[in-house]
């Protein structure tokens, strides 16, 4: 299915810089989080700038002290997150590789962060599990943005980790047009789209999809609250 994208005067990428150019002030250890990102190879799907300035925003909205963020990268949307988290707060990231997760703490640490944030490392769906097992305190807000096809689980999870009243927001709902219509063999499409219709229908979620426009084309965020 092709979706009419670009239809206007304006690219994505114009509507993005001008977004940007509002809103974001220079950031010297954002830029270099980036710049460290591409130095050492790594994937460079950290959110885009202004996605990170709104996750802040909803920090600060919600006045959320316990974060969980599944899929750490490089550190830019965890940097993003603890800065918006008041001085007792904490993030706990969860990241796979750890090399890594080596590259997020530097990251975090000159970006003065290291007290608030808690890097764990291994696959997420295990460290979820004794998480839930050792009964760890509810989080108040919790970012979705590993491995796609885990999305439902790490959903079910994140239930087990939260109360009424948290945040669960997800990255990549809309990451391609595929999601709408995922073919059968399309692991990473059929799982997004079957989380997002876990969250549509889930009685004790209250959700919707914000879809996005960015210099990446088009995406969109989940946002669900738990009743
Ligand atoms: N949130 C980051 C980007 C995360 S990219 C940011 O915006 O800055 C997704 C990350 O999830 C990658 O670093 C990848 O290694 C990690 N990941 C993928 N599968 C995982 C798994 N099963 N367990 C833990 N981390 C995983
Ligand atoms: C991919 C993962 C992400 O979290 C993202 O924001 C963009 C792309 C990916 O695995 O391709
Ligand atoms: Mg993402």
């Amino acid at each position: 299915m092709r979706l009419m994208s670009n239809n206007f005067e304006y690219g994505y990428d114009a509507v993005d810089t001008y977004v940007e150019s509002l809103f974001l002030k220079n950031d010297a250890v954002l830029e270099k989080t980036i710049t460290s990102i591409q130095k050492s190879g790594m994937p460079q799907i950290s959110v885009y700038p202004n996605l990170g300035h709104f996750l802040s925003l909803l920090v600060k909205i919600s006045k959320s002290k316990r974060i969980l963020e599944i899929g750490t990268l490089g550190g830019y949307s965890a940097i993003w997150l603890a800065r918006a988290l008041p001085e007792d707060g904490t993030l706990v990231t969860l990241e796979r590789q750890e090399n890594y997760a080596d590259t997020a703490r530097a990251n975090i640490e000159e970006a003065g962060m290291k007290e608030k944030v808690d890097i764990r490392i291994g696959d997420a769906l295990a460290i979820l599990k004794s998480m839930i097992k050792s009964e760890e305190a509810p989080f108040d807000l919790m970012f979705l943005d590993a491995h796609k096809p885990s999305y439902k689980q790490y959903l079910n999870h994140a239930l087990s980790l939260s109360r009424p009243g948290s945040i669960i927001v997800a990255d990549n709902v809309i990451f391609s047009e595929d999601v709408i219509e995922p073919k059968e063999n399309d692991e990473m499409a059929s799982g997004i789209h079957q989380f997002n219709q876990a969250i549509a229908k889930h009685p004790k979620l209250d959700a919707t999809i914000l879809p996005l426009v960015s210099k990446k084309g088009l995406d969109g965020i989940a946002l669900a609250l738990i009743k």
